[in-house]
């Protein structure tokens, strides 16, 4: 290849992955504004029912490695969505995945396409605590 060429795909490489990087979702900036809006009025300590503490200084470790109560898998496996019991809980397919109770948030409107893609992606790039 021409070496004008390569330097210009090259270049172009460089840009989109760095343009990746910075859509990538941030656990602070991205994921806990929506669990502190839709969730943590139910999920504040763990104590309640569900066992899931999402104030905002426990909800990366309630999640992040940390087994479900009510199906065999983590709640977040980093960089595996499909095998993370909260996005199953979110999209209503836990029930298939060996978990139960209801779709979350519980009594309140189902969370979007963009939300849902949001916390996958997070999940996907490792879920980074960021
Ligand atoms: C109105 C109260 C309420 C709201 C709001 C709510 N939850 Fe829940 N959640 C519960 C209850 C009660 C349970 C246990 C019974 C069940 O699963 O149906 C539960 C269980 C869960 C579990 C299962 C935990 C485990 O380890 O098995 C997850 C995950 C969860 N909720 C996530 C969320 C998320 C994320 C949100 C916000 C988007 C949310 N919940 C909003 C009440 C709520």
């Amino acid at each position: 290849m021409h070496a004008n060429v390569f330097a210009a795909v090259l270049s172009c490489l460089v840009l989109m992955s760095s343009a990746a990087q910075a859509q990538a979702p941030a656990f602070r900036k991205d994921v806990l504004p929506l669990l502190q809006r839709q969730c943590v009025a139910c999920h504040t300590t763990g104590e309640e029912q569900g066992q899931l503490g999402l104030a905002p200084t426990l909800a990366y470790a309630s999640l992040v490695g940390k087994a479900a109560v009510q199906a065999p898998m983590p709640r977040v496996d980093p960089g595996k969505p499909e095998r993370s019991y909260l996005l199953h809980k979110l999209r209503g397919t836990h029930l298939d995945n060996g978990g139960s109770g209801m779709r979350m948030p519980m009594g309140q409107e189902q969370l979007g396409a963009g939300e849902l893609g949001m916390l996958a992606a997070w999940i996907k790039a490792g879920a980074p605590d960021n």
